[in-house]
């Protein structure tokens, strides 16, 4: 992935993106007109690009906002998601690395109730979702994709993102109708830089999570006295690579944290969380978040929120990750597990306490420590 990043650099073929990309000219678009869709049920959309003659595609930026939930991908690729309702408000950037003369761009969009917590009501509802990506050539010169009647809709059909998956019986997206009740009517925001990571999220809030030494859901249950490993790796898809970004992190009792092998630092007071702002050794796609957490007795617990600046080429945005299910712990803390190669194939996955904001920790203050 190294290798990727002085290729670009050292042939200097990255680019100036001279316009900035914005979504005013696409449409909301969907599979029918007045569709209602249950929620949780999704639609599958799809638009091939084959690069015109004599140009070669180096890289795109990718601007997404659905009515709700997205997944998007490139050439197969999973490049981002969204959860939660409250996140359709935000229009969602990438930057993704493309094939020089044919790129597939796939996109699932799901339709969830108004607020899953406490539900909210749960009619069908329309949905729909809007994109412009724009396509940069080694030349200089670029294209942008619209969401418009050229991309394909269809139900869900797995396997749809693939390059080599025939769309050709798909039928086309239509344009959405504005309307007093339709879902996307939000007054769209751009997706925050690094300064605004959060414990509480951009929507989606960071979970206290510790080893299986206890039970799941229930935060208030002793753990073990002494010093647990844990360990998340954050692969930046799309060809991105991280140069830097800011983690808040807080442990009861205590932790150590490292990034990348290096020790950001270190914290042990649970009613204050620390925020430090990182830089990586060198530009990667491969960020491995690592910290030795120490119980001195009680509950245990350990709570991250991480935003690290993704580039490729030209194109920069933030990507934002946090503590949850998908971390691994160890019940003691094995030398070298910090390094971003050791192996945590045997580690076991985390078990997750509750959301931030859960007591008995509630809502912690949070430090610059950098
Ligand atoms: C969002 O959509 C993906 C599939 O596109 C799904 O796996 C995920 O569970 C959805 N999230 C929610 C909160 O429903
Ligand atoms: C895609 O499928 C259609 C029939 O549905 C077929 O006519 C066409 O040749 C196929 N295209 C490719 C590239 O296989
Ligand atoms: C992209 O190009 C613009 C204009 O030259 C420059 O201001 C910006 O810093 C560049 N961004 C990156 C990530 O190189
Ligand atoms: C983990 O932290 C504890 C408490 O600070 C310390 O005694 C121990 O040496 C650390 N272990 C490693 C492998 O860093
Ligand atoms: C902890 O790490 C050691 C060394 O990698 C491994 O043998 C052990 O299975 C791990 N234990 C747990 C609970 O993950």
């Amino acid at each position: 992935m190294v290798l990727k990043v002085f290729l670009c650099a050292l042939l200097a073929i990255c680019v100036t993106h001279i316009v900035a990309l914005d979504l005013s000219q696409s449409q909301w678009i969907w599979t029918d007109t007045n569709e209602l869709v249950p929620i949780y049920v999704s639609r599958d959309f799809r638009r091939d690009f084959t690069s015109p003659a004599g140009k070669i595609a180096l890289d795109s930026e990718i601007l997404i906002v659905a009515d709700n939930n997205f997944t998007l991908y490139v050439n197969g690729e999973f490049i981002g998601q969204t959860f939660t309702e409250v996140e359709s408000a935000f229009i969602f950037k990438y930057c993704v690395q493309l094939n020089p003369d044919y790129n597939v761009f796939a996109v699932t969009v799901e339709n969830l109730p108004y607020t899953e917590n406490p539900p909210g009501p749960t009619a069908p509802s329309p949905a729909a979702f809007r994109s412009a990506i724009q396509i940069t050539y080694t030349d200089g010169s670029s294209d942008i994709i619209m969401t418009d009647t050229n991309w394909r809709a269809n139900n869900v059909i797995p396997g749809f993102q693939s390059i080599h998956y025939n769309d050709s019986s798909w039928p086309y997206a239509v344009i959405s109708p504005p309307g007093p009740i339709g879902g996307w009517f939000y007054t769209l925001q751009n997706q925050p830089d690094v300064s605004g990571v959060s414990l509480a999220g951009l929507n989606d809030p960071s979970y206290w999570i510790w080893t299986d030494e206890i039970p799941p859901q229930q935060p208030s249950s002793n753990a073990p006295i002494g010093s647990r490993a844990f360990r998340k790796r954050i692969e930046v898809p799309g060809g991105s690579v991280a140069r830097s970004g800011v983690i808040i992190i807080d442990s009861d009792n205590a932790y150590v944290l490292y990034i990348n092998g290096n020790l950001i630092g270190s914290g042990s007071d649970w009613q204050v969380a620390q925020r430090w702002k990182f830089t990586l050794d060198y530009p990667t796609d491969d960020i491995v978040i690592a910290v030795n957490a120490t119980n001195s007795g009680g509950p245990a617990g350990l709570i991250v929120a991480i935003g690290f600046d993704a580039a490729d080429c030209n194109c920069t945005t933030t990507r934002f990750a946090i503590s949850d299910g998908t971390w691994k712990a160890n019940h003691t803390v094995p030398a070298g597990f910090e390094q971003v190669d050791y192996d945590d194939c045997d580690w076991t996955p985390v078990v997750v306490e509750g959301a931030y904001g859960v007591a008995p920790w509630g809502q912690v203050t949070v430090q610059n420590a950098n």
